[in-house]
């Protein structure tokens, strides 16, 4: 299978396990990898699509077979064991898997990468007691995407700044993000000078820069 820089960055993210769930699973490319490498004795794939799910069932259906994958057509989790180890959901609005977590349960381990919203992640699960152990964003060519590692325990002290950037991107920035950053910030220069500046402008400039500022003294 030719596995794609985001599906490696998420696998890479999973702890050894005895249980995983895929919810969202669609081709079911997230749970071959971890099955190819060990990282779970089982897994449950769920999708809200029946045609997204049959992809998986297909692409999984040697491990289906032999008992170890079981396939799932519902919402969220709602046909997920409430013991599982770990759950990945990606590729997903941060709002859907905020109401994921919210109407399913809050398993031991979490691997997530929201498309949008992911200040709102974040702050969720800061605010549902988990640890959040790595939280950075992935940049593939001109795309790019937030993934966010968590498990239950205390927090590393996130300022407003690491809820709305990631704390990692911060912490210690590559270079793709410390140019992101800079992009964004010119980006809104640039709108400002063009309309009329508004208190939402210079309020996001203000906090692009002081981002900007922390990343400078951070990057490796
Ligand atoms: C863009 S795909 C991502 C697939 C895979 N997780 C990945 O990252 O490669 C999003 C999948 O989530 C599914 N989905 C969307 N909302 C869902 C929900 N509430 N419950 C389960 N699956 C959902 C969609 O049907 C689709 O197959």
């Amino acid at each position: 299978m030719n596995e794609t820089p985001r599906v490696a960055a998420l696998v890479s993210e999973l702890a050894p396990c005895a249980s995983l769930a895929d919810v969202g699973c669609d081709h079911g490319y997230c749970t071959l990898a971890a099955l190819e490498r060990g990282l779970c004795a089982r897994a449950v794939v769920t999708d809200i699509s029946a045609r997204s799910l049959q992809k998986a069932e297909r692409l999984l259906a040697p491990y289906i077979a032999q008992g170890r994958v079981q396939s799932v057509c519902c919402d969220g989790l709602a046909g997920v064991p409430a013991d599982t180890e770990q759950v990945l959901i990606a590729g997903m609005g941060g709002e859907e898997i905020v109401t994921i977590l919210t109407r399913g349960f809050l398993p031991p381990r979490l691997v997530l990468q929201p498309m949008k919203n992911a200040p709102k992640v974040r702050r969720f699960l800061a605010e549902a007691g988990y640890r959040l152990e790595h939280d950075y964003t992935l940049f593939v060519g001109r795309k790019y995407y937030d993934i966010v590692r968590a498990a239950r325990g205390e927090n590393r002290g996130y300022s407003p700044l690491d809820l709305r950037f990631g704390y990692d991107n911060l912490k210690s920035p590559s270079p793709a993000f410390a140019r992101w950053l800079e992009g964004e910030r010119e980006a809104c220069r640039a709108r400002m000078a063009q309309a009329k500046s508004s208190p939402a402008l210079e309020e996001r400039l203000a906090m692009l820069s002081e981002a900007c500022d922390e990343t400078l003294r951070n990057l490796r």
